[in-house]
């Protein structure tokens, strides 16, 4: 199998560059980059002592290279003058113009990319269970796509994303904000705050219920700065 394939993907071509690795051997990051491991292994880094990326985490790199990584998102920001300008690609919606989302949130997304597929064991991946099962394992198509919204944002309280749930974690791409838990459909009830910094990745806010089914606390996502940031989800395939 061919080393070190990768595939553009096309957020966006005037302020950040991001490509999908696949198969990663000896890959050199040069400058500055935003790492996620999407894939089902754990990405070992060209370093010493041994350390490695764990899969559905992330860090920033520069200057190392990646030993290994069966598929791996590269998200590196060559121009933060105008950033906010990403939203006036062609190719970016308000949510609210393309869905029936409040039209009122400032909350624009990108287009979403297939990335490939894993294999995982829904109990362990969320912290249910301790260690994976193999009688477990399931088989998910991963997407991508980035989000942007100003500061002060409050991007929407929910608790449900599709008929069919998917799991989702977030990547900080740019500025800081907050992935929140609430008990009810009232920013009043807010329980829990993750502080996201670039390079950051939360973990998981969904629960499995006994037939496997990804469920969600209400939960949102809060924008303390103008910030970009990249849903990572993890659809089920029958
Ligand atoms: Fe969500």
């Amino acid at each position: 199998m061919p080393k070190n394939l990768v595939e553009p993907i096309k957020f966006s071509d005037k302020y950040l560059k991001a490509i999908w690795l696949t198969n990663a051997e000896n890959y050199y990051i040069e400058n500055r980059t935003i790492v996620v491991n999407l894939g089902q292994e754990k990405t070992y880094i060209a370093v010493f002592p041994e350390k490695y990326l764990l899969p559905i985490t992330s860090t920033i790199l520069k200057e190392v290279s990646l030993k290994t990584g069966d598929s791996l998102l590269l998200i590196e920001i060559f121009d933060s003058i105008n950033i906010g300008g990403i939203v006036l690609d062609p190719a970016w919606h308000q949510l609210g113009e393309i869905s029936d989302f409040p039209k009122d949130v400032p909350l624009w997304k990108s287009p979403q990319y297939d990335v490939g597929t894993v294999e995982f064991d829904p109990y362990f991946v969320t912290g249910l269970a301790d260690r994976p099962q193999q009688n477990k394992l399931r088989k998910y198509q991963v997407k991508v796509n980035l989000w942007f919204s100003p500061a002060n944002t409050n991007a929407a309280i929910h608790n449900k994303h599709a008929v069919r749930e998917f799991l989702e974690v977030h990547t900080q791409i740019y500025g800081t904000g907050r992935m929140q838990k609430f008990h009810a459909n009232d920013f009043n009830t807010l329980y829990e705050d993750v502080l996201m910094s670039p390079g950051d990745t939360h973990i998981p806010f969904a629960s499995v219920d006994e037939k496997g089914r990804f469920i969600y606390p209400w939960h949102q996502y809060y924008a303390d700065t103008d910030c970009i940031w990249m849903a990572n989800e993890f659809h089920p395939i029958s």
